[in-house]
């Protein structure tokens, strides 16, 4: 496990490194990513499980440097303007809130299409992590903004942004965002677990 990481995040129950070492920093460097690399990360995105297969999610991909990104940025909300334009790349985790179910012909409403993506957002993120990015998950946008910005199709939903990166100097951060620079905790997994039933 990393030394920083494992010297503020102790699991309660063994686990693979790569969960506790995954957290989200707001001080980028300038290393940049190569679409490649991206699409590398976004495959382990790719292979997550859906209700019935139909892979809801859609992935909206700038890197810093192209007009996208800025347009992203640009969206943003509150702090999230201040630190998220130094990421490598942008990532909206969007999904079609429509599907066609087995079966079915016509598109009907998939309830799932969240729960689905979110599952995507997690894989992409530890695979990130393995190599040797970090990311943070971002809500804080304006939402008829972004729709815009990405164009947005009727029966499509944003879920995320999500800032990618290598981890930088928090230095580079405002006062009040640098104090915050350190992985959080979580609470005990026995708060969490119930046995049968709430
Ligand atoms: C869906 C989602 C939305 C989030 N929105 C923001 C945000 O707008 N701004 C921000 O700074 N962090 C945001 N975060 C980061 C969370 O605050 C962070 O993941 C949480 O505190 C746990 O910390 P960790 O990711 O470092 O383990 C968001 C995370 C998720 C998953």
């Amino acid at each position: 496990m990393n030394a920083f990481t494992s010297s503020i995040r102790n699991p309660d129950h063994p686990v693979d490194p790569v969960f506790v070492e995954r957290w989200s920093p707001r001080a980028f460097d300038n290393t940049p990513i190569a679409e490649a690399d991206l699409l590398s990360l976004l495959e382990a995105a790719r292979w997550a499980p859906s209700a019935a297969n139909i892979q809801p999610w859609r992935f909206v991909i700038a890197l810093r440097g192209e007009p996208a990104f800025d347009r992203i940025v640009e969206s943003l909300s509150g702090n999230n303007k201040l630190w998220a334009g130094n990421a490598a790349a942008l990532i909206v985790f969007a999904s079609a809130t429509t599907a066609v179910w087995p079966g079915a012909s016509e598109p009907a409403p998939n309830g799932l299409h969240a729960f689905d993506t979110g599952a995507a957002w997690a894989s992409f993120a530890i695979q990130a992590r393995k190599e040797g990015w970090h990311t943070h998950g971002m809500a804080g946008f304006d939402r008829d903004a972004l729709g815009a910005a990405i164009r947005l199709p009727a029966d499509h939903a944003i879920n995320a942004v999500v800032a990618i990166g290598k981890v930088g100097d928090p230095a580079t951060l405002p006062e009040a965002l640098r104090v915050r620079e350190v992985p959080s905790q979580r609470r005990p997994l026995s708060e969490t677990v119930l046995r049968g039933s709430f």
